[in-house]
């Protein structure tokens, strides 16, 4: 799914054995939406002493708009919250304007850009959400 949804035309640097690592890795979580037998999105977030870091999300074409991509996120904010790690962090391509506005939609604002990110290819954009902020609002 990485390869197919999100570096598609790039080199695929997600194998399924650094998707391995991360299972085993008791810093990282890897999350699966699952339909019966299906795994209609999955996602996958690395946690740091303050910060996480969001690696990888993805939810099949015919499975978007239905709530999917949020709920993963949201699962992902929760236990970060519980884990005391409040800022959560991540890069995407600088034309994904479809992921650009989902991360918007769920509080993510962007912190920069670093030009080639992508294999040379294409520039990255980084955005990030303190989930702090939220809490304080709700609360
Ligand atoms: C980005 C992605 C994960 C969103 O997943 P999703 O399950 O479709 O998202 P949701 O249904 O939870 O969307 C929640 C809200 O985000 C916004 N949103 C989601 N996709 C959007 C799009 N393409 N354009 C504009 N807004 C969008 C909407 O406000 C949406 O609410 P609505 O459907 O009620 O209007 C999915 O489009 C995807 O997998 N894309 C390909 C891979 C990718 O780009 N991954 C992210 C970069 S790593």
């Amino acid at each position: 799914m990485s390869a197919r949804l999100i570096e598609t035309g790039l080199t695929p640097s997600w194998p399924a054995e650094r998707v391995a690592r991360h299972i085993r890795h008791t810093e990282s979580v890897v999350l699966a939406a699952r339909e019966g037998l299906k795994l209609p999105g999955f996602a996958i977030m690395q946690f740091g002493d303050t910060t996480a870091h969001l690696n990888l999300l993805a939810v099949e074409p015919r499975s978007q708009r239905r709530g999917i991509g949020r709920a993963l996120l949201v699962w992902l904010e929760q236990t970060a919250l519980v884990a005391g790690t409040f800022v959560i962090q991540l890069e995407l391509r600088a034309m994904n304007l479809g992921a650009r506005a989902f991360y918007e939609t769920l509080g993510y604002r962007e912190t920069g850009r670093v030009n080639g990110y992508y294999q040379h290819l294409e520039d990255a954009v980084q955005m990030a959400r303190d989930l702090r902020v939220s809490v304080i609002q709700s609360g």
